[in-house]
């Protein structure tokens, strides 16, 4: 029987071809389930599962509770702003409490990089990282390359490039490890200020003028600013980052081939991407948040079956 490489989901970087493959493979099975009118299999009935969010989240929360909820796991939530945390508990106070409940699985996301590591050390649990600050965001990444395999057949050999933030953010790095682990061609494109110096050591090229790495892809991911990282100003206004790097439909229109575009969410509509492309048919966004489930069940699914 296949199974996956790691115990825990902590970042693309731990993956191989082959666990991308199976994730994939087993998510197609999920997502047949989800579209049946009874949209629930019995394969976690025994787990339970907690979902610890250190930082907001809206698409990967719900996701995570929805993909256990059709496994049929047992859930619990945990809430940081509403928690002992606030009293000054530690993580691994937090999460060993948590786990003398007989919990299970531990779904994280957490504002400081390598917080899923550093807890998969110290507990007993299989640990899924849910996002953890500009480092990975491993489950993301897999339902955008999904999303891409489900769009154009496959990933590999396509052309994609990711437009933005790419110095703060933890879907490009995802991103670039999972689409390079399944040969697709990867660009980046924002800003100089946005793009980290280390960048082209993954095998990514850098482009910064917008159209020329639009003319050049099949898929264009575009990410928002993560303002919430920004210690200081990395370009002149938000105006005139719009302008040099956001995308809109006059642009889409004047370029040689019809692309796709993907965006993680959330959106900042008007920023690096107007509604008329976001809602556009070339946008695939929400078949990313539909897949999600799919993905996420996968993940949880083979995770489980290394602690039965
Ligand atoms: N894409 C993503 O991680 O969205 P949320 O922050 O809403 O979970």
């Amino acid at each position: 029987m296949s199974e996956l490489s790691v115990k825990h989901l902590l970042g693309i970087k731990y993956l191989n071809e082959k666990d991308i493959q199976l994730i994939f493979e087993t998510a197609d099975h999920f997502k047949e389930v989800i579209n049946r009118s009874i949209k629930k299999v019995p394969s976690l009935r025994d787990i339970t599962i907690a979902n610890i969010f250190f930082e907001n989240s809206t698409r990967t929360k719900l996701s995570f509770e929805l993909a256990e909820k059709r496994l049929s796991a047992d859930v619990i939530n945990f809430s940081a702003s509403q928690s002992s945390v606030k009293k000054g508990e530690t993580l691994i106070d937090t999460v060993n409490n948590i786990l003398s409940m007989k919990v299970d699985m531990v779904v994280m996301r957490h504002p400081n990089p390598g917080a899923g590591i550093f807890l998969s050390k110290h507990v007993n649990a299989a640990i899924v990282n849910a996002g953890d600050g500009a480092h990975e965001h491993p489950t993301q990444a897999l339902l955008d390359s999904y999303s891409i395999r489900e769009k154009l057949g496959d990933v590999a050999g396509k052309n994609i490039v990711i437009v933005g933030d790419i110095l703060h953010s933890r879907v490009a790095l995802s991103n670039i490890f999972a689409l390079k682990l399944q040969g697709a061609n990867v660009k980046v494109c924002g800003p100089k200020t946005l793009i980290p110096k280390y960048i082209e050591s993954l095998g990514v090229e850098v482009e910064t003028n917008l159209k020329k790495a639009l003319n050049w892809c099949d898929v264009a991911n575009m990410l928002r600013i993560q303002n919430e990282r920004l210690d200081i100003s990395y370009f002149p206004s938000t105006r005139e980052y719009t302008q040099q790097y956001g995308v809109n439909k006059k642009l889409l229109n004047s370029l040689d081939k019809e692309i796709v575009i993907m965006h993680p969410g959330p959106i900042n509509r008007g920023v690096e991407i107007t509604s008329d492309v976001a809602d556009s048919k070339q946008s695939i966004i929400l078949n990313q948040v539909e897949n999600g489930v799919a993905i996420r069940m996968a993940v949880l699914y083979l995770l489980a079956s290394k602690i039965k």
